[in-house]
């Protein structure tokens, strides 16, 4: 089976092609091996002939008005492009909680799944939780400074906090991870 996976030399996707290549004929597509989702370029050669498209790409720049227009003009040129090549199944990478954590990513990565549903092709979103390579950039990004009379780590005051709200929205997501058309 050919099986094109765009954002093959990311971090996720160089680990997909390196463990598709046994089994299957894999191209990993990306602006480096000459294939660019967003102007079009080397998208429907890389296609040619094949049955199955992984996207794994991702924008270079997380503001959200860039990573938006990346993911709606990326993810409309490829549905294009797979249609026209008659590409067999579309999938796509995702995150877990994309629906209900606020960020300008997450709103983007759901205006791109939105275009696959829609798309009347068959699809596949998985939505993964994040990366552990992620972990100190979500970290970082929560870094604050806490003056008063008491003093917390702030893994333990959120780990009390959540502990006192249980139950966790976060069931609900996880039940939803996974949606599969045939
Ligand atoms: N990282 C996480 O924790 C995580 C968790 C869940 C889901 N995801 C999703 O997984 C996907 C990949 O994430 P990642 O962290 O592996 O990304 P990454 O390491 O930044 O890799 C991005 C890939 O996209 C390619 N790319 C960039 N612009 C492109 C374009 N115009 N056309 C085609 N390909 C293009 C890059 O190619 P070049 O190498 O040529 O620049 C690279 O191969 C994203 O959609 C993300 O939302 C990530």
């Amino acid at each position: 089976m050919k099986i094109v996976v765009i954002g093959g030399t990311g971090l996720i996707g160089s680990q997909v092609v390196k463990n598709l290549e046994h089994e299957h004929d894999v191209v990993a597509a990306s602006p480096q091996t000459g294939v660019d989702t967003v102007t079009g370029a080397g998208v429907a050669e890389a296609l040619e002939g094949a049955q199955v498209v992984v996207d794994l790409s991702n924008s270079p720049s997380f503001a959200e008005e860039d990573v938006t227009r990346f993911f709606r003009t990326s993810t409309k040129n490829l549905l294009d492009a797979e249609a026209a090549a008659g590409v067999q199944h579309h999938v796509v990478l995702s995150i877990v909680g994309t629906d209900v954590i606020d960020s300008g990513y997450m709103r983007a990565k759901v205006v791109q799944e939105d275009l696959v549903r829609s798309s009347g092709a068959a699809w596949s979103i998985v939505r993964s939780t994040q990366f552990l390579e992620f972990l100190g950039r979500i970290a970082d990004s929560a870094t604050v400074e806490i003056a008063g009379p008491e003093v917390f780590g702030f893994d333990e005051i959120v780990r009390t906090d959540l502990s006192d709200h249980a139950p966790r929205p976060r069931a609900r997501a996880a039940a939803r991870d996974r949606q599969f058309v045939a």
